[in-house]
């Protein structure tokens, strides 16, 4: 027989035997028969090749629209069967209450980093994220940190094998970031200007307390561009803090030191829980403390090859922790990492 006339048959069969399946499992029966991998179209599609060459664009149509005729019917009796009623047992009850899906939320310290994110995000800054992993060079040196500092003992970071080492801070990032730039476009003249922000987890090896953590998050920024001034720097993060706290947030600048920035300042805000006035929180000062920033230190430009007469540039970093603290009014650090349901589903 032609290829033509078994094509024929093949459909009349299907078609039939498609009809007259009734229960899913016959119809699978069928289309694992007819329309499976190594079902009959399948072995009939393999002979096209006896086909003579001018009537194969003919055949090869009839042979698609066979197909998709059958497909279609097969389709249309499966949803058919999963409409039928039950012909047996107890109808369903549709007055039961429905089953609820309990649905989780975002874990309150992804919430906080989200948030501050979103912030920085509308002022232009893109969101980049490093290792945590990390080498010596990008957590220190690359940072102005020298060989004699004191965090650069080993009591006071995670060491792992072969001078790896668990990042102590998120600054690591400032320092990928500036290196990658400086491959992609050289540090001189022409270089486009950087705004990151870098969100994730550091790692000390200190002693768990109500503020201490082996293992906290932190966010960290940095924008470089030929004419970042400190009135910028103070600009941003006085806008960040109104953004997350609350419009009436002052805040407040203190000297403070750091190596990788040249100066150095502690940013403070206004008590989020008594306005300024003094409380058990800010310690009656009015201030609470909210982390370190300052001028992109010359040393670091040069060693990542940034030229250091034409660009300047701001930088900061904050504990999540200690930050998302204050803004949902937790009172120990632990809360954050026990997976205690009665706390999380707080927020
Ligand atoms: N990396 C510092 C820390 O962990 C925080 C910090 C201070 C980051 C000043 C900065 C900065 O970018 O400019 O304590």
């Amino acid at each position: 027989m032609s290829l033509q006339d078994d094509l024929d048959a093949l459909r009349d069969d299907a078609l039939r035997e498609i009809a007259a399946a009734d229960s899913p499992d016959l119809l699978e029966a069928v289309r694992v028969r007819f329309l499976g991998r190594s079902g009959s179209l399948k072995d009939l599609m393999g002979r096209i090749k006896e086909v003579p060459p001018a009537d194969k664009k003919v055949v090869g149509q009839r042979l698609n629209a066979v197909k998709e005729e059958l497909e279609a019917a097969w389709d249309g009796k499966k949803a058919s069967l999963a409409d039928a009623r039950p012909t047996s047992g107890p109808l369903p009850d549709p007055t039961l209450p429905g089953r609820t899906q309990p649905l989780g939320t975002l874990h309150p310290l992804t919430q906080a980093m989200e948030r501050f994110c979103g912030i920085f995000e509308r002022l232009g800054f893109t969101i980049r994220q490093g290792p945590e992993i990390e080498d010596v060079f990008h957590n220190f040196d690359a940072l102005n940190m020298p060989d004699d500092h004191p965090v650069r003992d080993q009591a006071d970071t995670f060491v792992l094998e072969n001078d790896a080492i668990l990042r102590s801070q998120t600054s690591t990032v400032q320092a990928r970031v500036m290196e990658e730039h400086v491959r992609r476009y050289g540090g001189g003249k022409g270089m486009p200007p950087i705004r990151i922000v870098s969100p994730g987890r550091t790692y000390r090896p200190d002693s768990v307390d109500a503020t201490h953590h082996y293992g906290f998050s932190q966010i960290e920024g940095l924008a470089v561009d030929t004419d970042v001034t400190m009135a910028d720097l103070k600009g941003f993060l006085a806008l960040f803090a109104r953004e997350t706290f609350g419009e009436a947030t002052k805040t407040r600048f203190r000297p403070s030191f750091f190596p990788f920035t040249e100066p150095s300042a502690e940013l403070d805000i206004s008590c989020v829980f008594c306005g300024g006035t003094g409380c058990r929180v800010c310690k009656n000062s009015g201030w609470v403390e909210l982390g370190g920033c300052g001028m992109v230190h010359p040393n670091v430009f040069d060693v990542l090859g940034i030229d250091s007469e034409l660009f300047t540039g701001f930088a900061f970093g904050f504990g999540i922790e200690r930050v998302a603290m204050f803004m949902l009014g937790v009172d120990d650090i632990r809360r954050f990492s026990e997976n205690d349901l009665r706390f999380l589903r707080q927020f």
